[in-house]
C-alpha cells in the first residue's frame, strides 16, 4: 500500500507547524568530523521542501551503538554542524530530545528553522519502542515525517513508536525515493533482471537469494560467500571462508535454481590478506590448499559486466571481494564500472547501500547510478521482502 509524503500534505498542514522529522544521520565520525555526509545530503530535499512550506522543523536520529545512556562520543552536535554548512537554512542544535526544555525549544522555533535534538539512542526505552517515550517524543511536533530509510527496518520509538501517536504520520522524500526505486525493482522490473550478490557470508544473504531467485533473470554471486558454493559442488576452497553449516543449503540452493544462479568461473587468490601483493587469477576448480579466494577472477568480472551490459535492472548488494585492499578491489570495481555504463544506456541502477554504496564511492561513480540506497540493513531486508515498520505504520495513501 503506497504512503502518504510530505508532498500529498495541504500548505496548510505545513505553515508553521512543527514537523517532527526521524532522518538517519547516523554517519561516520572522525573526532568531530563527519567523514562521510551521504546521508545528510540525502534528507536535504525533504527539508528543503519543509523550510519552504514555513513548517517549524524538529529533527531525530541516532548516531552509533551507545550503550546504556548518554555518551559524548555519540552526539549529534557535529551532525548538526555539518547539516549547517550544507543546507541554505539556519540550523540549531540542543544536547537534549525528550525533556520539557527539549518540547519548549521546538515552540520557540520560528518557521522555516531546524533545530536538531541529541542522539535518540540516549534514551533508554528507543531500542525497546517504549510507549511511555513515544508519547513524550510525539509533544515535540504536530506531524510526523518519517525520512530515515537506513532505519526504516528498526521498530524503535523514534521510527515507529512515535508515528503511532503523532499523526499525520507521513514519508519524506528520501524515503519515497527509496522506496520507489526498490518496490519498482522487484514489483514491475524491465527485463532482463540482473542481481549481483556478493559479501563475505551466505547466512546473512540466505533470504534474499531465496526472495530473488523467483524474480530474477540472473543472480550473479560474489565475494567469498561463492567458496561455500564451491564447498557444495565438491571443489577446494584452500584458505578460503566457507560456512559449514551452510554448505547443505548452498547445495539445495544450486540444485533448485537451475541456470538463473551464477557463480564466479575464476577467483583471485592469496594466501592472506595481507599478502594481496601476491594475488592470482585461478579457474574455479584449482584454488591451491594454502591460499583463499579474495575476490571474483578477471574472467568472471567480465562475463558479469557482459551480463549487467544486457540488463535493464541491475541490483547489486555486496561487493566482490575485499575491495578495501588492492589489487582485491577489481572485481567490485569492474562490477561498479559497468553499472555506470549500463545506466547511461537507460538501464535502472540500484546499489543496496552499506559496503557496495561504500564502493561506489570509493570508485567515484556515485553519480552514474540510477540509485544508491542510504539503508544497509534496511535494503536488505527490503530485498527479501520483508515489511519495514518504519515504512509499514506510516498512513496510507487513500
Ligand atoms: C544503518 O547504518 O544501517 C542504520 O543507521 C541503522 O543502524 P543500526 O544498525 O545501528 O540500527
Amino acid at each position: 500500500m503506497a504512503k502518504l509524503t510530505i508532498a500529498d500534505l495541504a500548505p496548510a498542514q505545513l505553515r508553521g507547524r512543527r514537523a517532527l522529522v526521524r532522518v538517519d544521520f547516523n554517519v561516520p565520525l572522525d573526532g568531530a568530523r563527519v567523514t562521510d555526509d551521504t546521508r545528510i545530503t540525502a534528507a536535504l530535499p525533504t527539508l528543503d521542501r519543509l523550510v519552504r512550506g514555513g513548517a517549524r522543523v524538529v529533527l531525530l536520529s541516532h548516531l552509533g551503538r551507545p550503550k546504556g545512556g548518554p555518551d559524548p562520543a555519540y552526539s549529534l552536535a557535529p551532525v548538526a554542524a555539518r547539516l549547517e554548512e550544507l543546507a541554505s537554512f539556519p540550523v540549531g542544535f540542543l544536547g537534549e530530545t525528550d525533556t520539557d526544555a527539549a518540547v519548549a525549544a521546538t515552540t520557540a522555533l520560528a518557521p522555516g528553522s531546524v533545530l536538531l535534538l541529541e542522539n535518540t539512542r540516549f534514551l533508554p526505552g528507543e531500542e525497546k519502542n517504549d510507549a511511555a517515550l513515544s508519547q513524550r517524543l510525539a509533544r515535540l511536533g504536530d506531524l510526523y515525517v518519517d525520512d530515515a530509510f537506513g532505519s526504516a527496518h528498526r521498530a524503535h520509538a523514534s521510527t515507529e513508536g512515535v508515528a503511532r501517536v503523532l499523526k499525520p504520520a507521513v514519508a519524506g522524500l528520501l524515503m519515497q525515493k527509496e522506496l520507489d526505486y526498490l518496490g519498482d525493482a522487484l514489483d514491475r522490473p524491465k527485463r532482463p533482471f540482473v542481481a549481483i550478490l556478493g559479501g563475505s557470508k551466505i547466512s546473512g544473504k540466505i533470504d534474499v537469494i531465496e526472495a530473488l531467485l523467483p524474480k530474477v533473470d540472473a543472480l550473479l554471486v560474489g565475494g567469498a560467500m561463492a567458496c561455500t558454493f564451491y564447498r557444495a559442488m565438491g571443489l577446494e576452497t584452500g584458505k578460503s571462508l566457507v560456512e559449514p553449516d551452510r554448505v547443505e543449503m548452498a547445495a539445495a540452493l544450486i540444485e533448485r535454481a537451475g541456470t538463473v544462479l551464477i557463480l564466479p568461473h575464476d577467483a583471485t587468490v592469496a594466501p592472506s590478506i595481507d599478502e594481496a601483493a601476491r594475488a592470482h587469477a585461478v579457474h574455479k576448480d584449482g584454488i591451491p590448499a594454502g591460499e583463499a579466494m579474495l575476490d571474483i577472477g578477471p574472467r568472471t568480472a567480465e562475463s558479469y559486466a557482459r551480463a549487467i551490459a544486457s540488463a535493464r535492472t541491475v541490483i547489486w548488494n555486496g561487493p566482490m571481494g575485499v575491495f578495501e585492499k588492492p589489487p582485491l578491489d577489481a572485481g567490485t570495481i569492474a562490477v561498479a564500472r559497468a553499472m555506470a555504463a549500463a545506466t547511461k544506456k537507460g538501464t535502472i541502477t540500484i546499489v543496496g547501500g552499506g559496503d557496495s554504496a561504500a564502493a561506489v564511492a570509493q570508485a567515484g561513480l556515485e553519480a552514474d547510478m540510477s540509485h544508491v540506497s542510504t539503508g544497509g540493513g534496511a535494503s536488505l531486508e527490503f530485498l527479501e521482502g520483508k515489511a519495514l515498520p518504519g515504512v509499514a505504520i506510516l498512513d496510507d495513501r487513500a
